[in-house]
């Protein structure tokens, strides 16, 4: 069977991978200088295919610089942030697991590391101190990237993806100071941090309160244009046998408001859908499948809403913008103006919309559709 030539759910990669020209140069730029860089995004528009392709340039170009990537979706307190970090960071920068277990030796001797081996002969990495002697002196495992660096005269980025997580530790502050205090000296190591939840992120690194305030280069990647999406599907629709005109590629991704996940996902749809030409007629079959196929989910979305989130949805969807405004607190049952503030973190904090410059944005394209065309 033929590859297919859209992929979702996975970070795209190689002819799966568009556009973002200008961020890859300019993290590749931050990468080789060594600058701190925070990358925010709502979910699914690309940030983790961006770093990724970035670490595969890197990796085939410089051999002096040693990308570690690790992701702490799952991580939730600030002891697995540590094992987890120091796991990685060994496996990064070490090229057979005998170096891997030196290093531990070397450099973090004091937490009487333990390597194993998991089933699928993965190397794991155990520390023989409770966590009460862990907590107190971290500082070998924070400054284990630097000292590596210095050790093996490299440079190192540690890239660590869904950033986000660290608010939901037990005493986030304190712990981001720590981390800060520590990375700050580091002269041969770059941190990339990025992650969804843009308030959040926004609110650890520009605020002049937090400590990560003024870290480094903050990046807000933005969608991919319609022009490019409208590119890249016909040529890939092309490169399998198929046709799709450029005016239909574009009418495609602009359906899902250019939003990558959605966009592939679309795609493949269609693709999947087309014997030799597309049709408006596939694209349009393919959303409603999608759509369908997501209804559950929604309902499982509406049903976790408060009924005033789920009124402020509906007001949101009407193109209302004066919230506060006693009209449209009575018109959609949203109780006080005192209220709106509290629903709209409610929402934020649930990745449900997103508000910049007073817009409100409902995020999931589909989402949106559906509450328009069969929930409201
Ligand atoms: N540059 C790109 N070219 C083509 N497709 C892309 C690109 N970036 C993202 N995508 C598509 O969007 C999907 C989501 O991308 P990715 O996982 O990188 O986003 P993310 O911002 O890291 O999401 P999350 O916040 O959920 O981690 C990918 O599976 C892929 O289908
Ligand atoms: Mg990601």
């Amino acid at each position: 069977m033929k590859r297919m030539p859209f992929i979702f759910g996975k970070s795209a990669d190689f002819k799966n991978f568009t556009d973002r020209d200008a961020e890859t140069d300019r993290l590749v730029t931050n990468f080789k200088s060594l600058i701190n860089t925070t990358i925010i995004s709502p979910r699914r528009w690309g940030k983790t295919s961006l770093v990724e392709n970035v670490t595969e340039k890197i990796r085939t170009e410089n051999n002096k610089i040693c990308v570690c990537l690790l992701d702490i979706f799952n991580v939730r307190s600030e002891e697995e942030f540590y094992e987890h970090f120091a796991k990685e960071i060994l496996k990064a920068t070490a090229s057979r697991w005998e170096e891997m277990a030196e290093n531990a030796k070397k450099f973090l001797s004091q937490l009487l590391p333990k390597i194993s081996f998991s089933p699928d002969s993965q190397a794991e990495i155990s520390f023989g101190v409770g966590w009460e002697q862990l907590k107190k002196s971290p500082d070998d495992i924070l400054n284990l990237a630097e000292t590596i660096a210095q050790a093996k005269k490299i440079s190192v980025v540690v890239c660590i993806d869904e950033f986000q997580s660290i608010g939901d530790f037990a005493d986030s502050l304190a712990f981001q100071r720590k981390l800060r205090s520590h990375w700050q000296r580091h002269h041969n190591v770059a941190y990339c941090l990025y992650g969804s939840k843009r308030h959040m992120l926004l609110d650890i690194f520009s605020n002049a309160a937090m400590p990560f305030y003024k870290f480094g280069d903050i990046m807000f990647l933005q969608k991919i244009s319609n022009k490019n999406w409208g590119e890249f599907v016909k040529k890939r629709f092309e490169e399998t046998g198929k046709k799709i005109t450029l005016a239909q590629a574009e009418y495609l991704a602009e359906f899902v408001d250019n939003h990558s996940y959605y966009v592939q996902q679309l795609a493949q749809q269609a693709w999947l859908r087309t014997k030799t030409s597309c049709t408006k007629a596939i694209i349009d079959d393919s959303l409603q499948g999608i759509k369908n196929q997501l209804s559950l989910l929604f309902v499982g979305q509406i049903e976790a809403m408060a009924t005033t989130q789920i009124n402020f949805l509906k007001a949101v969807l009407n193109g209302e913008t004066a919230f506060q405004s006693q009209g449209v607190l009575k018109r959609y049952d949203l109780g006080t103006s005192a209220n709106i503030a509290k629903i709209k973190t409610a929402l934020m904090n649930k990745e449900i919309i997103d508000i910049s410059a007073q817009k409100v944005e409902i995020l999931d394209p589909i989402f949106k559709l559906w509450l328009k065309e069969e929930y409201f």
